[in-house]
């Protein structure tokens, strides 16, 4: 099994998901008389349908030169996407959509997803590996930031009247703000090969935060579900958000497993010398 094939796939299938949904979420805040700010998002929705499609229709064993192509055919959808998002986050700053239904964070929040997505696609397609521990901090500092907005949306997308889970929003907010100034406090004290022994550690505080987000948004996504809260969250963008909790979990535990592997290999390595 090519793992470039499969790398590719995966991100594919997870992301273009998520751009489809994005799409959805925009023209949902769209107001009746935007129209044609509803008909790009539908066309987008539509791009990302047939992709998302595509992704599913290749297999492990599909041509890599074939699956090359399809990353670029996938990243400009992407970039486009990125521009839309981009386009509607400045109308809504300079007040030319009052009345719109999406937060300004929230645009911006999901065009720096698009942006992740393009530049994963990016870096498989140029093969361009950045080193593990590089690559453990990035990753944690883009996802914090994502798990800290969406505590944050949450909050203030669930009616007042939900004080209980106000509060909670509220205090899952405030953990991964700390969380993500410590990822960037790391970051700031690379190289790499001396931030190396504190990634294990690292990693294993962020995963305890990102399951206890997780399990939160799992329970408000079956209550929005069910209709047993008030706010005002579609129960797409509840579960969407639970998924994206769950990409980070997974990203975690794929780090973990290759510090394990690398930690294994070097005592061998000293074992041998
Ligand atoms: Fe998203
Ligand atoms: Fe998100």
């Amino acid at each position: 099994m090519d793992a470039f094939v499969a790398r590719s796939l995966d991100e594919i299938r997870f992301w273009s998901r998520i751009m489809k949904e994005h799409s959805f979420f925009l023209r949902l805040g769209f107001r009746c008389e935007d129209k044609q700010l509803i008909q790009e998002a539908n066309e987008f929705y539509s791009v990302f349908e047939h992709i998302e499609a595509k992704a599913h229709a290749f297999s492990a064993s599909t041509n890599p030169q074939e699956i090359r192509a399809f990353n670029l055919e996938v990243y400009n959808a992407a970039s486009h996407i990125w521009v839309f998002k981009r386009k509607v986050l400045g109308l809504i700053l300079t007040c030319q959509l009052p009345g719109a239904n999406n937060f300004p964070l929230l645009v911006d929040h999901i065009s720096r997803e698009a942006n992740y997505f393009r530049n994963r696609l990016s870096e498989l397609n140029n093969g361009q590996l950045e080193p593990l521990a590089d690559a453990i901090i990035d990753e944690n500092v883009f996802f914090l930031k994502i798990m800290a907005d969406h505590a944050k949306f949450i909050g203030h997308l669930l009616d007042p009247s939900e004080r209980k889970l106000v509060d909670q929003a509220k205090e899952f907010s405030h953990d991964f703000d700390q969380l993500l100034w410590q990822a960037q406090d790391l970051s700031s004290m690379r190289p790499q090969s001396q931030t190396q022994p504190l990634l294990s550690q690292f990693l294993d505080q962020n995963r305890v935060s990102v399951a206890s987000l997780r399990d939160f948004k799992k329970t408000a996504r079956d209550l929005i579900e069910a209709c047993r809260i008030k706010s005002i969250i579609h129960p797409l963008l509840a579960d969407h958000v639970y998924r994206e909790a769950e990409r980070f979990l997974a990203i975690i535990d794929m780090f973990e497993s290759h510090l394990d592997g690398k930690r294994s290999a070097d005592l061998e390595l000293s074992a041998w010398h």
